[in-house]
């Protein structure tokens, strides 16, 4: 049902016995993705914006799976690194459907790019500095340029992401005008302008989104305006009927971070509101709107499950230790980001089970490696499989090897089956670059 927001499919919507019998399968720690759920989400947000482009933002869970269920829905694929713009082709999407947002690109980057270009000539790019415009002349790119701009204003879960605000992001607003005149000037095909207020951004920050939104605005039209002006700027105009774009500009892509409810009491985004505040905000422009979630799609898609293999009564808390640590999941540690848990042995135990609190924690040789602490959970026995929900976006993604742990393994749900997505890590995964180093087989240098 498309209309069941993430907000009443929570933790509780999962089917205990399934997910138990995926840990028995697969082992634990295990990512779940759910890509029914992913679609669903997909469906409900591109009705709300019927009349704008979506992107989807591979960094929220790159899983080519996840990806090519996306791209079937419709949403083209926003990459961050070369990595990212490999699992978008690889997923089947095409170079136009393809947005590579470079932030301060390495070279081996955009020399990739550069290369993945001379094969797919509709991929766009996104600089955020006048140094990547000559970064990429240098290598002979004059192909689709997307300038992101620093509005100044930021929002979203957390300072760390708030992005719109921040300096490292993107051309201040007030240069973007100069900075693309001189790139359509040097024959780059300039196609729109970008930026991203932040991620998590909350039905309580709507204001700052209108505000966001209403600069991108001013500045499409001032933009376009000048482009007009500019003589130089009937260098594409093939491309420019082609992709049927009314001005000179072909869009405005105003980002991401859709926010998600974590806490069970949390309400969902009124999807409607922020569409129609979306859409006055902007105003009139010469051009489409693009978005590019990434969190709404996949973030109440995907559970992580973890084995209980310690629990001992503290000082003053009972821990509760487990498999998945802050190596699994980060966002805890990082953000100090609220993930809702749940004992999926104790739901499916007759037993009623005492409600105490808890402070579940990784094995990870860190006092921040806990996932909650004293937090009310059913008493929990070594044994248990507990359940950590909205775990489909920024997991896996920002899973790491620190204390050289091997990435666990991620199983996709699909047409009511379950099937590996992508592998565990072993222990040997963790050594093998230094093996190969002293092999002295062939490095990328
Ligand atoms: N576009 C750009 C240019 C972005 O940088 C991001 C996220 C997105 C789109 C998608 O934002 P979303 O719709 O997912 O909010 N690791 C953090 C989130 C960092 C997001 C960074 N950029 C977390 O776990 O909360």
């Amino acid at each position: 049902d498309v209309a069941d927001s993430p907000s009443v499919r929570r933790l509780s919507a999962w089917d205990a016995a399934e997910l138990q019998t995926l840990v028995d399968e697969y082992g634990s720690p295990l990512y779940v993705l759910d890509l029914e759920r992913v679609r669903q989400n997909y469906r409900r947000l591109a009705a709300a914006f019927p009349d704008a482009d979506i992107l989807y933002a591979v960094k929220a869970n790159a899983l080519g799976d996840a990806l090519a269920a996306l791209h079937e829905e419709g949403a083209g694929l926003e990459c961050a690194s070369a990595g990212e713009v490999q699992r978008a082709l690889e997923a089947g999407a095409s170079g136009s459907e393809v947005h590579y947002t470079a932030v301060n690109p390495p070279a081996r980057d955009l020399d990739w790019i550069v290369d993945a270009w001379h094969d797919n000539p509709e991929l766009t790019v996104t600089v955020g500095s006048e140094d990547t415009i000559d970064r990429l002349a240098d290598r002979g790119y004059d192909g689709r340029l997307c300038l992101r701009v620093n509005p100044g204003i930021g929002a979203g879960h957390h300072e760390k992401v708030q992005t719109g605000a921040a300096a490292k992001f993107g051309v201040p607003a007030e240069r973007a005008v100069d900075v693309l005149e001189d790139a359509a000037d040097r024959g780059f095909d300039v196609v729109g302008i970008h930026s991203h207020v932040g991620s998590g951004v909350s039905s309580d920050q709507l204001d700052s989104h209108r505000e966001f939104v209403a600069r991108m605005g001013d500045l499409a039209r001032e933009v376009s305006e000048a482009l007009r002006a500019s003589d130089s700027r009937t260098g594409s105009e093939a491309t420019r009927e082609a992709s049927e774009a009314v001005g000179p500009l072909e869009f405005v892509d105003v980002g991401g971070g859709f926010g998600v409810p974590y806490r069970e009491d949390e309400a969902p985004l009124d999807l409607a509101s922020v569409a129609d505040a979306t859409r006055e905000a902007l105003g009139e422009i010469d051009a489409r709107l693009t978005i590019e979630p990434g969190r709404y799609f996949v973030a109440d898609a995907g559970v992580l499950l973890t084995d209980v293999n310690t629990v001992k009564a503290a000082r003053d808390t009972t821990v509760v230790g487990v498999d998945a640590g802050m190596t699994t999941l980060i966002r805890p540690a990082m953000y100090d980001a609220y993930h809702p848990i749940r004992n999926l042995t104790a739901d499916l135990d007759a037993d009623e089970r005492e409600t105490i609190p808890q402070t579940v924690a990784g094995p990870i040789c860190e006092s921040g490696d806990v996932f909650c602490a004293d937090r009310e959970l059913p008493a929990t026995e070594r044994g248990d499989v507990l359940a950590i929900g909205n775990a489909g976006a920024y997991g896996y993604e920002m899973a790491n090897q620190y204390n050289s742990r091997p990435r666990p393994a991620s199983v996709v749900l699909e047409d009511g089956d379950a099937r590996l997505a992508r592998r565990r890590e072993t222990v040997d995964d963790v050594t093998q670059p230094e093996r190969e180093a002293h092999n002295g087989s062939e490095t990328d240098r």
